[in-house]
């Protein structure tokens, strides 16, 4: 689903950098947010649910709109739906930069998000945030194998001096931890978080949160770590399809002009390479092609002005010059 705004553009380099790396892909593209309102009404048509429930592993670009801010069918809606859908409640936001190498674990499908919601007679607006044991234990688990796999090194976050579900969430990680007494825990309050994030990047390893959290705190490690530009992220759920798309939006105002910077989205379709195909070789090539790329050819948001076009031909030439190998394992 290549989105909105400058979706559209970002998504058709990563479909040409996946189509280099796995020549027998087979892409089916629908539509998804303010595109698929304005084709259909809403913003996830089920034309598009049942290919994502079909597909091996799901590449999305940026969704939203300003046109729909106050309408009451949005495009953010579609996303919601499918992360619900696809159960990918384990969102996997890396962020890394020289010394700095951290992963975000955010909780994607339960609290504010999907809490009951309205206007009560008096006027008063409500969100609520909710969550079942069951719906923390998996993420925390998640968390937990995830720092395993690392530098073993867990940082919890959460409001538990005001929050019953953040209560909730400090008593799952601690009945937890004994089953990976390699991982060495960590409680941390939101606010101490963002502000830790801001000045000690590096001291984190696996930061496991909850929904809300996670989105403001993965945007933080972002700017830290080179911008948004560059962010991906890794839905996954137990079994089915995961979910590959880039941390920022559709950027209404850089729409349309091929300035927008790539290197998120194709660092998702890194991602799906790895975790949705299981073509580690081809997730490294593509990594490391990035990485060269992007040492001398910047998009605007780096300080360049490349376009989007010229920043993923040059990662296209950088992974047929580094690893051709890896190019042709794909056929
Ligand atoms: C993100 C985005 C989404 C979110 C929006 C578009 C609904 O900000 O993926 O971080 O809040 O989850
Ligand atoms: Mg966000």
């Amino acid at each position: 689903m290549p989105g909105d705004g400058i979706g559209p553009e970002v998504a058709q380099e990563a479909r040409q950098v996946l189509e280099l790396l796995v020549p027998d892909v087979e892409v089916e593209e629908r539509l998804l947010g303010a595109a698929a309102i304005r084709a259909t009404g809403g913003p996830l048509p089920e034309e598009t649910l049942n290919a994502c429930l079909r597909a091996t592993a799901v590449l999305k670009g940026p969704i939203g709109d300003p046109e729909f801010d106050a309408a009451d069918v949005r495009p953010e809606q579609g996303l919601l739906a499918l992360r619900s859908a696809l159960d990918t409640y384990a969102n996997l936001r890396p962020a890394s930069l020289g010394e700095v190498d951290m992963l975000i674990v955010r909780e994607l499908v339960g609290g504010l998000y999907f809490g009951a919601r309205g206007t009560r007679d008096d006027g008063t607006v409500y969100d609520t945030c909710e969550y079942h044991p069951r719906q923390v234990e998996r993420i925390v688990r998640r968390g937990f194998a995830l720092a395993r796999s690392r530098r073993s090194r867990l940082t919890s976050v959460d409001k538990a001096n005001v929050l019953e579900t953040s209560r909730l969430w400090r008593r799952i990680v601690d009945e937890t931890a004994p089953r990976y007494p390699d991982v060495h825990v960590e409680h941390v309050l939101v606010d101490n978080a963002a502000m830790q994030l801001a000045v000690d990047p590096g001291q984190f390893d696996v930061i496991v949160t909850e929904n809300m959290f996670g989105d403001i705190l993965s945007d933080l490690a972002a700017a830290v770590t080179g911008g948004l530009g560059v962010a991906p992220s890794a839905s996954l759920s137990d079994g089915g399809a995961g979910l590959f798309e880039p941390v920022h939006g559709s950027a209404p105002d850089l729409a349309g002009r091929n300035a927008a910077n790539p290197t998120a989205m194709l660092r998702s379709t890194a991602l799906l390479l790895e975790h949705g195909l299981g073509l580690r070789a081809e997730a490294d090539a593509l990594r490391g092609a990035i990485d060269v790329a992007l040492a001398t050819t910047k998009t605007p948001d780096l300080g360049g002005t490349a376009t989007t076009a010229e920043l993923g031909a040059a990662v296209r030439e950088q992974l047929a010059v580094d690893a051709p190998a890896a190019v042709s394992y794909g056929g």
